[in-house]
Formats: structure tokens, C-alpha cells, sequence
């Protein structure tokens, strides 16, 4: 196989990204650069990402944030094979920056276009930082998403279940909202839980009495919000050790639910899965990490957890899936459409 080099574009949430990978035939695919400019202070006041600040923010960042992933690389656009771009699913407006742009570089330049599915950029990821081969089991967790996905080739992806409700990110969000922690919630609840005593608070573990790998985080948050309504009713406030134990609780209830649904989902994969694989930001949580692992151990499969640059929305993942789609054949033209809703 030939060299490829590939300049990807992101921007279906609230990161602007380019980044440019090149693979060399068979070999280790390399991250020549991996630029993403966030935008968490400009949604800090709504508490959650705001869609026309969203899109309004891409659009004027896109074409920066190219520049400079060409400019990292060391290479002219010239100096690249093919333009990769997530095409959905996502917020639309942002989307369409990313969209639009790519097909601005592929008309002018006269380069091949590629749209990617985000959700494949985070499935494949594995494969771009640990050279893993099919099939493998991702388990996708962060603040949009959250699903089991069994990765049998570069498009054949098999969903083997989700949350029904929302997703693990946004519940840790929550529950740090609901105990005046900061946002992103996720690191403030793991660092307050430490020390914290998780077996205080008897919280529910939703679904795990019905069969399958569906998840739901729903209830969790509003069991939070039941046991710290009753602590301060009772005693007028809330103490540090009851927020550690609050976190400690709810930390463990989503690390027990996503093991137990992830044991299933292992046994469930037609093939015997070469490993188990995490991405998102979620996977960041240590006790969850450590719990994950564990069940890949307990089944005799490896476990990969990506570094979490790359296991959050970046576009080194976009890079890396469009390389993949475009060696097994795939092309896309000026009618590529941005879509908000795209299952894999
Ligand atoms: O993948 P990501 O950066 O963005 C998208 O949602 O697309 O994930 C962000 C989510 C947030 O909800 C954040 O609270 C959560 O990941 N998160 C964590 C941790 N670090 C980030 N959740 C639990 N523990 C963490 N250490
Ligand atoms: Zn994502």
C-alpha cells in the first residue's frame, strides 16, 4: 500500500480540530499533528454547549485551526493525499463548518474528499494508537455518547447496545452541578470521591436485572439529587464527606453498571474479540479504567485505552478513520451532506 497523507477536520461538538496522519504502506500509522481549539469558556455560563455559539465559534476557527496543522506538520496543502471530515452525527451548524470547509480545500486543490462518521473516527481509534487488529469490542463513553460497538472491519461495525437515556458524561456532569462542583463535572466528581465512602449510599444500578448490554444513567442522577435533598433537610447543608460519599457512590454505581454491561457485551461479540477497547472522555476515570480492566482480564482479552488526547473529540481520529475508508475504496463528492443523525 501506498503512503498516505491525510489532513482530517472536526467539528461536530464544541472542538474545532484538523490534524494531519500520515501512514507509510503497512506501518504505524504517524500523528504529524493534532491541533484542537476548544470552546469550554465560551459555554461555561449556560451550563452545556450553547449550538449557534457552537457553529458561529467552528466557523471562525475552522480555517485557523487548518493552518495550523498544516503549518505543524510542515507541509502545503499540497502536501497532502486526501481531505478527511466528519459529516455528522452532531451539532449541525458545526458540521456544516467542517463540511464546507473540506469541500472548499478539495475544490480548490483538486484533492479526493472522504466524509467520516465521528462515531468511526472514535471506533477506530485503537487501531491508529495501537495498531489493534478486528474485531475488538469498543465501549464509547463521554458526554454525547455511549454505546458498545463490536468493530469488525473498517465499515462493519456492530451496535450491541447503549445507554436508553443519558449518557455517562453528562450524568457525572449533573451530579457535580447538583453538588456545586465544577464543570466538566467528570474530574471533579472522581477527585471529590476520593477517600469518599462508595458503599454509603445504596444506589440503584439501572438495568443490570434486565438481560442485554443497554445502559441508563437517568435515574442514577436523580437518586443523587433524592439522597443530597435528604442530607440537607436533615442536617441544613451538605459536608465535605458527604459530597465524597455522594461522588464515591455514584461513581461506583456507573463503574459496576458499565462492567457488568460490558462482560456482557464480550460474551456477546460473534468472534472472540482481540481486546476491549475504551474511548471518550469518560474513560478518563480511573475507577472505571481499573474496573474495565479487570473484566477484560477476568475474560482473557487485552484491554486498550488510547491516550486520552486521542480518546477525546479530536481530529487525528477523523485523520485516521478517512485514511481507513479511503484504502478500502470509499470516495465522496462536492454532494457530500453534512447529517446531524448518522447510526452507524
Ligand atoms: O469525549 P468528551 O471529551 O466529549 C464529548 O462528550 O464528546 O467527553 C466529555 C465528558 C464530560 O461529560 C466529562 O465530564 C467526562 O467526559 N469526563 C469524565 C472524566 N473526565 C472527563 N467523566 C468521569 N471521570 C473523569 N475523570
Ligand atoms: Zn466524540
Amino acid at each position: 500500500a501506498q503512503t498516505l497523507t491525510v489532513l482530517g477536520l472536526e467539528s461536530s461538538c464544541d472542538d474545532t480540530g484538523a490534524a494531519v496522519v500520515r501512514q507509510s504502506g503497512q506501518s504505524a500509522p504517524e500523528i504529524l499533528s493534532n491541533v484542537v481549539i476548544g470552546q469550554a469558556e465560551l459555554h461555561a455560563a449556560f451550563g452545556g454547549v450553547v449550538p449557534e455559539l457552537a457553529a458561529r465559534a467552528h466557523a471562525e476557527k475552522i480555517d485557523i485551526a487548518v493552518q495550523q496543522a498544516l503549518d505543524g506538520a510542515g507541509l502545503p496543502l499540497s502536501g497532502v493525499d486526501l481531505i478527511a471530515v466528519t459529516a455528522g452525527p452532531g451539532l449541525i451548524g458545526g458540521v456544516l463548518s467542517g463540511v464546507m470547509c473540506a469541500k472548499g480545500l478539495a475544490a480548490g486543490s483538486g484533492l479526493p474528499l472522504v466524509g467520516v462518521n465521528h462515531l468511526a473516527g472514535h471506533a477506530l481509534t485503537p487501531r491508529l494508537t495501537d495498531g489493534l487488529g478486528f474485531p475488538y469490542l469498543m465501549l464509547l463513553v463521554s458526554g454525547g455518547h455511549c454505546q458498545f460497538l463490536s468493530v469488525e472491519g473498517v465499515d462493519r461495525f456492530t451496535r450491541l447496545g447503549g445507554t436508553i437515556d443519558d449518557a455517562p458524561g453528562e450524568a457525572f456532569d449533573k451530579v457535580a452541578r447538583l453538588l456545586g462542583l465544577a464543570q466538566p463535572g467528570g474530574p471533579s466528581v472522581e477527585a471529590a470521591a476520593r477517600g469518599g465512602d462508595p458503599a454509603r449510599f445504596a444506589f440503584p444500578r439501572p438495568l443490570l436485572d434486565r438481560p442485554g448490554c443497554d445502559l441508563s444513567f437517568s435515574g442514577l442522577k436523580t437518586a443523587v439529587l433524592r439522597a443530597r435533598d435528604g442530607l440537607v433537610s436533615a442536617q441544613g447543608g451538605l459536608r465535605t464527606a458527604d459530597v465524597a460519599d455522594l461522588c464515591a457512590g455514584f461513581q461506583d454505581a456507573v463503574s459496576d453498571v458499565l462492567a457488568e454491561k460490558t462482560r456482557r457485551a464480550l460474551s456477546a461479540c460473534s468472534s472472540r474479540p482481540a481486546a476491549l477497547a475504551v474511548a471518550g472522555g469518560v474513560a478518563a476515570n480511573g475507577v472505571l479504567r481499573a474496573r474495565l480492566a479487570q473484566v477484560a482480564q477476568a475474560v482473557g482479552t487485552g484491554f486498550c485505552a488510547p491516550p486520552l488526547k486521542l480518546c477525546t473529540d479530536n481530529a487525528a481520529m477523523i485523520a485516521f478513520a478517512g485514511l481507513e475508508a479511503y484504502r478500502a475504496g470509499h470516495r465522496d463528492g462536492m454532494d457530500l451532506s453534512a447529517r446531524p443523525r448518522w447510526p452507524l
